[in-house]
């Protein structure tokens, strides 16, 4: 395509589900405010009422949707009702920022290739069941490697074992505490995640297997 004549995609339709904090459902949103990221936020999905992300999402009229085991104690009736959600918001793509479940795999298939998770260590280091929040870089340090990082990936059926979309990488300091490494990786993912979601929303990326190829911006070359 010729220089200047490049066709803008639509904003992706992003369905965010988060269950903690929510600092990196709250950076994709300012990168969208900034312009950075070709994306409308449709609705964020939780299954902890108390999360920080959903006080953000009404602060800025997100609707927000709990789904729950306590709401929905049939685990059937409980992914039926994501599902639902997720249509009635015409919902194209997911962001996993830090939700504490396993997406169901009907979910999985629906939207191949389109849900994305991020996840504060080098994978396939240091992932895995239980290698949530802190554990992670108690992990890092207790082992010792000198570097770690950050991961985005594609969402498959088993824990931080989709393919890699993209990667940074993030020293390990002789002083750092779990905490001191979890801030520093933290800023990291602010940025990493929304470049990530960018390359989706220009179409940039192809899967073959394992294997994620981004396609470069020839305008900017
Ligand atoms: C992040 O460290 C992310 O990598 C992991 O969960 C954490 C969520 O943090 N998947 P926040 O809620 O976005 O602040």
């Amino acid at each position: 395509m010729v220089r200047g004549q490049q066709q803008k995609n639509p904003p992706l339709r992003l369905a965010v589900f988060a269950s903690g904090t929510g600092s990196n459902f709250r950076a994709i949103v300012d990168s969208i405010e900034d312009g950075k990221l070709n994306a409308v936020v449709v609705g964020l999905i939780s299954n902890n009422p108390d999360a920080g992300a959903i006080v953000f999402a009404e602060s800025k009229q997100i609707p927000c949707e709990i789904v729950n085991k306590k709401r929905y104690p049939d685990e059937s009736e409980h992914d039926a009702k994501i599902l639902n959600i997720l249509e009635q918001w015409k919902t194209n793509f997911i962001i996993l920022a830090g939700y504490m479940k396993m997406i169901n795999p009907l979910i999985v298939e629906k939207y191949k290739n389109r849900i994305l998770n991020i996840h504060p260590a080098l994978l396939p280091s240091f992932g895995g069941k239980g290698m949530y929040g802190l554990h992670v870089h108690e992990a890092v340090i207790e082992y010792g490697v000198k570097f770690s990082g950050v991961t985005v990936h594609i969402v498959n059926n088993e824990y931080d074992a989709g393919p890699v979309v993209l990667q940074r990488v993030v020293p390990v300091l002789d002083d750092d505490t779990p905490q001191s490494l979890q801030q520093r990786i933290l800023k990291e993912e602010h940025i990493i995640y929304t470049e990530a979601i960018q390359l989706f929303a220009e179409n940039r990326i192809t899967v073959s297997g394992r294997r994620v190829f981004v396609q470069r911006d020839h305008a900017k070359n």
